[in-house]
């Protein structure tokens, strides 16, 4: 089984976050870390209360056992060294504080460290940045870290698709982060040219 790490943080557009959790955990571990900032924001757009027993609420919810749940502050946590083998990370939603944070090589909390510790090992890093419009402060920041491999790829749905509800367009969103991390997936419909 792969193991991945998953950060939620607090941006809006935290049910691609959670939804890319229950598609991964069902079949691979996942390392979970939700920002402070994300909790009431995950609870006031998608209902989940994750404030006091996060893991409980989580398996609930994705019927799955193959997730950790760590705290923010918790640098003891296994992801937080270079020695913990895992298959690459998430931020989604990411903010625009997070990748300041992760583009400065900052790591004062595990959110940020362990993406500090994947680039480091040259592992695989896929951020979902979520603010709109972007200034050039956020994009420099991108582009920085897209140049030194991480995937960029913020939640912006496409049509050609023809996405009929709004699960449509987060399917969308988050089959492509899993794209980004080479994890086959059936989520969106494809464009086959025809
Ligand atoms: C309701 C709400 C929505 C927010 N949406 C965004 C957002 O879409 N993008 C963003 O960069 N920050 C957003 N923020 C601000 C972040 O939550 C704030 O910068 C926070 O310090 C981020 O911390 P974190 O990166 O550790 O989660 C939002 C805040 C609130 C309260």
């Amino acid at each position: 089984m792969k193991r991945y790490i998953l950060a939620i943080t607090g941006a809006s557009g935290s049910i691609f976050g959670i939804r890319l959790l229950k598609e991964i955990a069902s079949s691979n571990h996942v390392y979970l870390v939700v920002s402070r900032s994300a909790l009431p924001i995950i609870r006031d757009e998608t209902g989940l209360d994750l404030r006091s027993d996060p893991l409980s609420v989580i398996k609930e919810h994705t019927s799955s056992d193959n997730i950790d749940v760590f705290d923010d502050d918790n640098l003891y946590a296994p992801i937080a060294s270079g020695s913990f083998e895992n298959d690459g990370m998430f931020i989604a939603p990411c903010t625009m504080k997070t990748l300041s944070a992760v583009a400065a090589g900052g790591s004062s909390n595990l959110i940020e460290r362990a993406a500090d510790v994947i680039i480091k090992e040259s592992r695989k890093l896929v951020l979902c940045p979520r603010e709109m419009p972007f200034s050039p402060i956020h994009l420099e920041n991108m582009l920085k870290l897209s140049r030194i491999g991480v995937s960029i790829a913020p939640p912006v749905p496409a049509f050609y698709n023809r996405p009929g509800s709004i699960d449509d367009m987060i399917d969308f969103v988050v089959g492509k982060l899993l794209d980004c991390m080479n994890i086959k997936n059936d989520l969106y419909n494809r464009w086959g040219g025809d």
